[in-house]
C-alpha cells in the first residue's frame, strides 16, 4: 500500500525495505514480559496491535491463545508478520492499511500500544483516542507504552504524562493509582517508555 503523506509522518514502507528501523527492540518488550508474568493479560480474549511493524509481540499474543489483530500500513511489515506466524504455526488477523479507519466486528478486550502513538502525527491523536475508545468494550484495557522525549519534532513525538492525561481523560479512562514503570529504549538514545494500563469506562 502506498503511504498517504497526510496520514503518516514517514514513509514507513521504505524504512522497512531499507531495514532502517531503530525503534525495533531485539526481542519482546520488557514491559510486555512483565505484564504477561504478572497476569495482566490473563483476562484478554482479543487484542489489537496497531502499527505492529515487525514487533514479536503479535506472535506472543497469538501464542498465549488470545485472538490477535495486527495492523500496519506497511506491506513489508504485514508480510513479515504473516511469515513469522506461519513459522510459529500460529494464526492472527492481519490488516494492511490505515488502522485508524479499521473497526472490529465486536468490541475488543485489549489494545497493545507500542511505539505507535509516538509515531503518528500529533494532529491525529484525538482521532486515535476516539478510535481506541470505539474498539474497546467497557472495561477493556489499553496497554500503553508512552514514549518520553523532551525534544520537539518527531517521529517519535513525545507522549508526556501530562499530555496523555489530557488525551485520555478521566471521565473516559480509569488511570492506575501507582506511578508507571519506566523502560529505557535500547537504541533510541535510551529514551524511556512509561508503561500504563488504562481501562476504558
Ligand atoms: C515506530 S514503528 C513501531 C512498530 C512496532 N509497533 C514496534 O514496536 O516495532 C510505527 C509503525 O506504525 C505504522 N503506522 C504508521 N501510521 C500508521 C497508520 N495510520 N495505520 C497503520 N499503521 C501505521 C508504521 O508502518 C510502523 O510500522
Amino acid at each position: 500500500m502506498t503511504t498517504d503523506e497526510t496520514r503518516s509522518a514517514l514513509d514507513w514502507e521504505q524504512r522497512f525495505v531499507e531495514d532502517s528501523t531503530p525503534w525495533e527492540r531485539p526481542g519482546l518488550h520488557p514491559a510486555f514480559v512483565d505484564w504477561q508474568a504478572s497476569g495482566a493479560f490473563d483476562g484478554l480474549d482479543s487484542v489489537i496491535v496497531p502499527g505492529c511493524g515487525r514487533a514479536p509481540e503479535v506472535a506472543a499474543f497469538a501464542d498465549a491463545g488470545i485472538a490477535t489483530i495486527a495492523a500496519d500500513l506497511s506491506t513489508t511489515a504485514i508480510n513479515w508478520q504473516r511469515k513469522r506466524l506461519e513459522e510459529c504455526d500460529l494464526t492472527a488477523t492481519l490488516f494492511e492499511g490505515d488502522v485508524l479507519a479499521w473497526r472490529p466486528d465486536a468490541p475488543l478486550d485489549g489494545v497493545y500500544e507500542q511505539t505507535f502513538l509516538c509515531a503518528i502525527p500529533p494532529r491525529l491523536r484525538t482521532e486515535y483516542e476516539a478510535t481506541v475508545y470505539a474498539w474497546l468494550k467497557p472495561g477493556g484495557q489499553l496497554f500503553a507504552l508512552f514514549m518520553q522525549k523532551a525534544e520537539r519534532g518527531g517521529p517519535p513525538y513525545g507522549c508526556s504524562l501530562d499530555a496523555m492525561r489530557a488525551l485520555f481523560p478521566a471521565d473516559r479512562w480509569t488511570w492506575p493509582k501507582t506511578s508507571p514503570a519506566s523502560y529505557p529504549h535500547p537504541s533510541l538514545n535510551g529514551k524511556p517508555e512509561l508503561a500504563v494500563i488504562l481501562e476504558r469506562r
